[in-house]
């Protein structure tokens, strides 16, 4: 019989890529989503490209009782975790928030993991546990110092999971810090949804090409980088989702706490990523430079080495493939899974 991996979050924008990539792999899946960041239609679609099913419960993970009755009826053999808040400024703003709905949440989830007997999870961490690094490209044992709420709820979920395997050591934990995740599947039937004015990068500048906003602002070109704007490592979305599959595979109750970097491992600029969608959309994307954004660092890069390593998984897939699938996603359903897209499904 084949496993059944309970994804929290997983209706949200990397989890229904890494659900349909489990799906394909032959595993069974679960979802436990409250919907605060995402809509239904996405597990649908997952539905329909794998032409399998998924169990799922809109349930908010913060509520043990729910929790409970789920993975009573589930038996689940594994969890990825997904579920939590991402962005950063909302963390400033709503520290309490974050600390509830990322760390408390992640607690709560633990504790049930234990009752169940389930022994394995796979943890969504963020390269934010780093901080601005002394160097780059950046390794796993490098000084972790978060600058914001968001960052810090990654860390301490990080603490615990470490905490938890010292007190069970057949307890196996995969912590999976992403860079910067972006692009679409291919199909272009799944991506990313944001709500209201986007915060990261790409989904803005995919909006701009779709005429939803005006311009781009790029935050600040007079960094110590190639061109003076910001460099990161965008990953695709759907590598990303290959590398839970991987994790899921290598470390399925092996014991033990072990964390990965995913990143490609090479570094974008802002500029380059705007041409590379121009290119890729034949749309001209107007921009202007603006203030640094707070906060911001000037280069952020993964060293991949240890995840191709020791999970034998490596980013396949590049810029230009990451800004064509989003592209196709944007143009394809240009309001999100709300749009027209959705209405023209229920025809
Ligand atoms: P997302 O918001 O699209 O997905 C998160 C999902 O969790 C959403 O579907 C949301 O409805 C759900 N959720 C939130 N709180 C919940 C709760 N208390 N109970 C049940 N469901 C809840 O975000 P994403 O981009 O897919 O990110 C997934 C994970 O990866 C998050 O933990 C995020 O912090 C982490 N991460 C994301 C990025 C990124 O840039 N997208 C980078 C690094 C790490
Ligand atoms: C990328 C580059 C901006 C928007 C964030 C979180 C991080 C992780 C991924 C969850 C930077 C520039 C952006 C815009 C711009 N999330 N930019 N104009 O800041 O690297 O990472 O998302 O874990 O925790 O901090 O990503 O996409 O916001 O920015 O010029 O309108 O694009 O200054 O150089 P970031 P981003």
């Amino acid at each position: 019989m084949s496993q059944r991996i309970l994804v929290t979050g997983g209706a949200g924008y990397i989890g229904s890529h890494t659900c349909l990539a489990l799906l394909q792999a032959g595993f069974s899946v679960v979802v436990v989503d409250n919907l605060s960041n995402s809509n239904r239609e996405a597990l649908r679609r997952v539905e329909q490209l794998s032409s399998r099913t998924i169990s799922f419960y809109q349930a908010d993970i913060r509520d043990k009782s729910a929790l409970q009755a789920i993975f009573a009826t589930e038996q689940p053999d594994a969890v990825i975790h997904f579920a939590g808040a991402k962005a950063v400024g909302e963390s400033v703003a709503k520290p309490l928030f974050y600390y509830d709905n990322n760390v408390n949440a992640s607690g709560v989830l633990l504790a049930v993991m234990q009752q169940f007997n389930v022994g394995t999870i796979v943890f969504s961490s963020s390269a934010t546990v780093y901080g601005d690094p002394v160097s780059v490209p950046i390794r796993e044992d490098f000084t972790l110092q978060p600058t914001n709420p968001y960052g810090r709820s990654k860390l301490m979920v990080e603490q615990m999971l470490a905490d938890l395997v010292v007190a069970a050591p057949q307890f196996s934990a995969v912590i999976l810090r992403y860079f910067n995740p972006v692009g679409a599947h291919e199909s272009g039937r799944i991506g990313e949804d944001p709500n209201g004015i986007p915060n990261n990068l790409m989904p803005f500048i995919s909006q701009v090409a779709v005429g939803r906003r005006p311009e781009l602002a790029v935050f600040g070109n007079d960094y110590p980088t190639t061109d003076g704007t910001g460099v990161r490592d965008y990953i695709h979305v759907c590598d990303l989702a290959d590398g839970h599959v991987k994790a899921l595979q290598q470390f399925f109750n092996s014991g033990g706490c072990h964390i990965f970097n995913l990143g490609t491992g090479s570094g974008v600029s802002v500029l380059q990523m705007l041409n590379a969608f121009a290119a890729a959309s034949a749309k001209p994307i107007p921009y202007r430079i603006a203030p640094r954004r707070p906060g911001d660092i000037a280069a952020c890069y993964a060293d991949a080495t240890l995840a191709n390593q020791q999970l034998h998984w490596r980013a396949t897939r590049d810029l230009e493939a990451m800004v064509h699938d989003s592209w196709r996603w944007q143009q394809q359903n240009p309001q999100g899974y709300t749009g027209t897209d959705q209405q023209a499904d229920l025809l």
